[in-house]
């Protein structure tokens, strides 16, 4: 039952700036995040959706939405958040670095190489995991191209997550697709595959599951 469940859910990416008008960023476009949102609505699940940067049409309402733009937010923003929720879902593509000396007006070009000092964001995932109450479930994602079950299963244990999607890199399925094509891990059972969906079934079928974690 997911009904009056408080559920904390990050969504797409993040922006990590270089100067004023330049920024890092990657592929996500939200569309799973939202997808598994719109299906924990129909639930009756209360919401507080961390969204990074993303251009898409959703039925959620504008109210559970909390817009950021940077890792650094994102996380703040959550953080005040992990006490008072039941679940946590991380789907964003939070930016593993950010430029350590952000220049405050536009860097100019000079020379041939231009050389960028990267400093770690933190792991809001990580961290969720780190202090989660025993009745608080955390759910994660993880983009694998190799040793895909060994990582995952990793990222499973260090972040304390309780399940893990592992989504696709191929062409057609996952990051900016309509469609997916995930295999999930819950804690102590095997790996379950599933064929290529629609974002929407394969929401359904991710909130399946975190149903049984809550039963
Ligand atoms: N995550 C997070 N905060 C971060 C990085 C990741 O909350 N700073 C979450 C993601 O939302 C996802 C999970 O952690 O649910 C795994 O993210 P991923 O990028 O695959 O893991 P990393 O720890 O960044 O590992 P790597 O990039 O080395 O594979």
């Amino acid at each position: 039952m997911l009904k009056g469940k408080k559920i904390l859910l990050t969504v797409g990416p993040t922006r990590e700036y270089l100067d004023p008008v330049r920024f890092i960023t990657n592929e996500s476009s939200g569309k799973m995040g939202f997808a598994i949102a719109e299906e924990l609505i129909k639930e009756g699940a209360e919401l507080i959706i961390v969204s990074g940067p993303v251009a898409i049409q959703t039925k959620v309402s504008e109210d559970c939405i909390k817009k950021v733009t940077t890792a650094l937010e994102m996380y703040e923003v959550c953080q005040k958040h992990f006490k008072e929720i039941d679940i946590a879902i991380f789907t964003a593509a939070v930016a593993d670095y950010r430029p350590k000396h952000p220049a405050t007006s536009k860097i100019k070009k000079d020379g041939d190489n231009a050389i960028v000092e990267f400093i770690k964001n933190p792991d809001i995932a990580a961290e969720f995991g780190e202090i989660k109450l025993p009745h608080q479930i955390s759910v994660g994602f993880a983009l694998e191209t190799d040793n895909v079950i060994e990582n995952a299963q990793t990222k499973l244990t260090k972040k304390g997550f309780d399940m893990i999607v592992i989504n696709s890199p191929n062409v057609g399925e996952g990051f900016g697709y309509d469609t997916n094509k995930v295999s999930i891990i819950s804690k102590g059972q095997a790996i379950q595959d599933y064929p290529i969906k629609s974002k929407i079934e394969v929401a359904k079928d991710i909130v399946a599951k975190i149903k049984l974690l809550v039963e």
